[in-house]
């Protein structure tokens, strides 16, 4: 069979029609889907159902799964599904309800960070006007890197930068949405921030150009927010580049916006894309998602 793609009018976020993913996939098929999940970055299947069990099942397939540190998060039968939701049971969160609302790679915190997470969505949050809310935004790093101007891609060709914890935890909290009662964040995000920040490595560093360790292609490796600087650049050089290297990579023919539906899963590719949640939906209005994650692979 050869897979039915219907292109996104981006590098990425392609929609892979007529396959059904509660189903064993036959081989010959499953390495199309991967072979454009390494090629595009985003790659989009609609209208499915499926249990925990099939997720997994389907996730192993591209290789072993990475489990969420922070294991009240993750469902209790099925400790590889990570819930990213902001409903609230007996009091208690069902999963983490900000799961990024900045421009990210996942799990940059670590040397090796995951090859790239699966979302499948249970419960999409709809406005009264029938507008579906909590879109998540994708930007190719490798369609960025290609178009850097030389005088960028000499600065950091061969760099490496220095993420921070702190600095990250500090730009989440200052740029996250306020409770409206307040006009302060809530007690229990604060404390989240604060949970998180203490099960991190307080700085690790990363190469800005990574290759992909699939396709051999070059990818800009970033996350807004969370770099202090780049190593062997002055202060002010640093600071210069970051900045012209965010309005680079946030370019909008780089980016490919997701409006959720139900019965979604996506699947990105963590080193040759970033991604962001808009997180512009609050209760009583209901998110609910399903994360994989498939195991370490981005190169170093
Ligand atoms: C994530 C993530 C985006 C979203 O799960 O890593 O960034 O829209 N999610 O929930
Ligand atoms: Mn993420």
């Amino acid at each position: 069979m050869s897979i039915d793609i219907r292109f996104a009018d981006a590098p990425l976020g392609h929609e892979i029609r007529g396959v059904d993913l509660s189903q064993s996939i036959e081989d010959a098929t499953f390495a199309e889907i991967e072979a454009a999940y390494d090629r595009y970055g985003v790659i989009v299947f609609r209208d499915q159902t499926l249990t925990p069990d099939q997720q997994i099942a389907f996730s192993k397939r591209f290789g072993p799964l990475d489990r969420y540190v922070l294991e009240r998060y993750n469902l209790v039968t099925h400790p590889d599904i990570f819930v990213v939701s902001n409903v609230i049971e007996n009091g208690k969160p069902i999963g983490l309800a900000d799961a990024g609302r900045y421009w990210h790679t996942d799990m940059w915190v670590k040397p090796i960070p995951p090859r790239g997470s699966m979302l499948y969505a249970l419960e999409v949050p709809v406005r009264d006007d029938g507008e579906p809310l909590g879109d998540t935004y994708f930007s190719s790093m490798s369609a960025a890197y290609d178009a850097l101007p030389d005088w960028l891609r000499e600065r950091i060709e061969g760099r490496k930068a220095v993420y921070s914890a702190r600095k990250n935890v500090e730009y989440r909290i200052a740029n996250a949405p306020v409770d409206p009662a307040t006009g302060e964040l809530s007690e229990e995000a604060k404390e989240g921030m604060r949970e998180r920040l203490a099960n991190m490595t307080p700085e690790i560093t990363h190469a800005l150009v990574k290759h992909h360790p699939r396709t051999g292609r070059k990818c800009i490796y970033y996350s807004e927010g969370a770099i202090s600087h780049i190593i062997g650049l002055d202060e002010k050089t640093s600071d210069e580049t970051l900045e012209a290297l965010r309005q680079h990579v946030l370019q909008p023919r780089f980016i490919y916006r997701h409006r959720w539906r139900i019965g979604d899963l996506v699947m990105w590719d963590n080193c040759s894309c970033i991604h962001k949640a808009t997180g512009d939906f609050d209760l009583p209005l209901r998110r609910r998602m399903h994360r994989t994650t498939l195991s370490a692979s981005v190169a170093v």
